[in-house]
């Protein structure tokens, strides 16, 4: 079934996006697309190479572009990086063609869940907790200015969160919870 909702994951490295994205886009037949693979994809390589030849404003310069192609396609579930938010032009393109959904969470779960990765080129460092903290204090005012629901996902199964999501979206009209064939 074809529609035209749009929503976008945002939140910090380690928040679900992806787990969280494929779970609700099934529920929601929506198409799921997460912008760092698509990024990748486009560029034939991975992010840790995009970091180490053109530096974090070449990752981002290519972020950008994703994000304006992907934002223009309908039906769609995208998961984002976690430093979309830092360039005005993704927020205006965020805010304005769908719904933005903010999975917040505390650095001590971003910290759990992203201690053995090797593909986050901001956390190859000594001291992750202190990236991750400088990340949030810059960013949480952005992902909340752009926000139309916010979910803490801290200690949550990636089901429960769904499932919260879900009943946000009908609280806000986004979705109609009457409608079975579209959103069961
Ligand atoms: C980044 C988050 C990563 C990826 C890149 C930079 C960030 O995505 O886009 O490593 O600046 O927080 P995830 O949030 O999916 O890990």
């Amino acid at each position: 079934m074809s529609h035209t909702l749009n929503l976008y994951l945002v939140g910090p490295m380690g928040a679900g996006k992806s787990t969280i994205g494929r779970l609700l886009s099934s529920e929601l037949d929506l198409n799921f697309i997460d912008s760092d693979r698509e990024i990748e994809e486009r560029c034939g390589t991975n992010i840790p190479w995009i970091f180490d030849k053109e530096g974090e404003e070449g990752f981002r310069a290519r972020e950008e572009s994703t994000i304006d192609d992907l934002t223009q396609k309908t039906g769609i579930l995208l998961a984002t990086g976690g430093g979309v938010v830092m360039r005005p032009a993704n927020r205006k393109n965020l805010a304005g063609r769908g719904t933005v959904v903010y999975l917040r969470t505390s650095v001590d779960q971003q910290l759990a869940r992203t201690s053995r990765d090797k593909n986050r080129p901001l956390l190859q460092t000594t001291d992750p907790r202190a990236v991750l903290e400088d990340l949030f204090s810059v960013r949480d005012p952005f992902y909340q200015e752009i926000a139309d629901i916010v979910i803490q996902t801290d200690q949550r199964n990636p089901k429960n969160v769904v499932n919260e999501i879900l009943r946000r979206l009908v609280e806000n009209n986004i979705i109609d919870a009457n409608d079975e064939d579209t959103y069961s």
